[in-house]
């Protein structure tokens, strides 16, 4: 397979900083982006495991919290809570404000056109199977996705092969993980309802970018993005990508778990069929007839998760306070740093080696299943993921069953690419 003409993460420039792309958000920017300041933000840090400083490079499976996070929930809990949308007290009004207000900062994050175009929901997982059961699909009727996808953006559409007779067409990658544009255009057919792809691979750091958008597009087709892990390490706009659909989740972001968002454009929103029934999505419920309220909270039934919501505001606007492109370009040099030290080891066998990627890093040891890899490790207090990574798709594609994961978060430092390496070598002389 061809690789298209180029797949960069990220995927877009920042905001009012040109077109520069990659090249821009990688360059260097002064001051340096202090990583040993951002530490203090996030008291986790500081602890040890195993008798040894903690080394976390996990935060793909989920990030850190800033003091920032936990001390919003803690205060809402402390003076200001009730539930939301349904009381007229202060305490119900206050909460509403505070549950909406972050709607908005979610809103500006990715830059969605209005605050309804957000659905809060408990994650991104979530956020996707709204989409594949809101969407009319029938005997027939395909979906595409590519071979890279994690299980939440695979399994809800495998539901639609199973229980509606919808066809699953898989979009490959090449060995880096880039899509290729004229591929993704050749599976598209008259019975194409819906393209999931991943914005960016929580395995090989890569995803779809807007040329891939461009092409559905063209054919009338929309296209759901999986931004879990994008939007964690670029700036998203979805309007300048022009996705229909785009999900992500808080946990990830340094916000707390249980919160997610749909974005949905207000006219996919609108023609979507709600998945969950209860209370607040309704308009008029009688004992023959029920009419729906609008979205958003169409798809918000019961009570949403508050505490959540508020926490993830609190994250983005702790991250929005941030200077991102420096934070992008010290991610730029810890995946550097790392590469190239694991390039250095004979033994160690990088997959997918994309020179501009997310600073995700997965790799395998030769003859060492690689959650012995991460035991060993653990065993040094450095925290890194082994196993499918929840995409076994790209696991057959890679022609491995499991790999082993260090992925980095802005607090990460230099001086821990170096332990996390000398870890590995402790670990593969007691494994040989
Ligand atoms: N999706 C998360 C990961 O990649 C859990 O580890």
């Amino acid at each position: 397979m061809t690789a298209g003409p180029h797949t960069p993460f990220p995927i877009l420039p920042l905001k009012g900083e040109g077109t520069g792309g990659v090249a821009a958000m990688n360059a260097p920017v002064k001051p340096p982006f202090d990583a040993r300041a951002i530490r203090a933000h996030f008291p986790i840090l500081a602890r040890s495991v195993n008798n040894k400083q903690l080394v976390y490079l996990d935060s793909a499976a989920s990030a850190q919290k800033p003091n920032a996070v936990i001390d919003a929930m803690a205060q809402a809990m402390r003076t200001s809570y009730a539930n939301v949308h349904r009381g007229i007290h202060a305490l119900a009004n206050e909460t509403t404000q505070a549950y909406e207000a972050a709607r908005a900062k979610a809103q500006r994050l990715i830059n969605a056109p209005a605050p309804e175009a957000i659905v809060f929901t408990k994650g991104g997982t979530q956020a996707i199977n709204i989409v594949a059961n809101g969407i009319d699909v029938r005997e027939g009727d395909e979906i595409i996705v590519s071979v890279m996808e994690h299980h939440s953006n695979i399994v809800p559409w495998h539901f639609l092969r199973e229980r509606k007779g919808a066809t699953l067409k898989w979009l490959d990658i090449d060995d880096d993980g880039r899509l290729d544009p004229a591929a993704l255009d050749a599976l598209i057919t008259p019975r194409t309802k819906i393209i999931a792809l991943t914005h960016c691979s929580n395995v090989l750091g890569v995803g779809a970018d807007k040329t891939l958008i461009d092409i559905a597009q063209a054919r009338g087709v929309p296209v759901l993005l999986d931004g879990c892990q994008a939007v964690v390490h670029a700036r998203i706009d979805v309007q300048a990508l022009g996705v229909d659909y785009y999900a992500f989740t808080g946990h990830k972001l340094y916000g707390p778990t249980g919160i997610g968002v749909l974005y949905g454009k207000p006219e996919r929103l609108a023609a979507l069929r709600p998945f969950e029934g209860g209370g607040e999505m309704i308009d008029v419920v009688e004992r023959e007839r029920i009419t729906y309220n609008d979205p958003p909270h169409r798809f918000e039934a019961g009570t949403p998760p508050i505490l959540e919501a508020i926490g993830l505001g609190a994250a983005i606007d702790w991250l929005s306070a941030q200077d991102r492109a420096a934070i992008a370009a010290h991610e730029a040099s810890l995946r550097d740093a790392a590469m190239d030290r694991l390039r250095g080891l004979n033994w160690v066998m990088l997959h997918g080696s994309a020179r501009e990627k997310a600073a995700i890093v997965a790799f395998s040891v030769q003859g060492a299943h690689p959650h012995d890899v991460a035991q060993l490790l653990d065993q040094q207090g450095v925290a890194i993921r082994a196993g499918h990574h929840c995409a076994q798709p790209l696991m057959q594609r890679l022609g491995v069953t499991a790999t082993a994961r260090a992925s980095f978060g802005l607090y990460n430092t230099l001086d821990e690419i170096d332990a996390f390496i000398e870890a590995l070598e402790k670990a593969r002389k007691l494994l040989s």
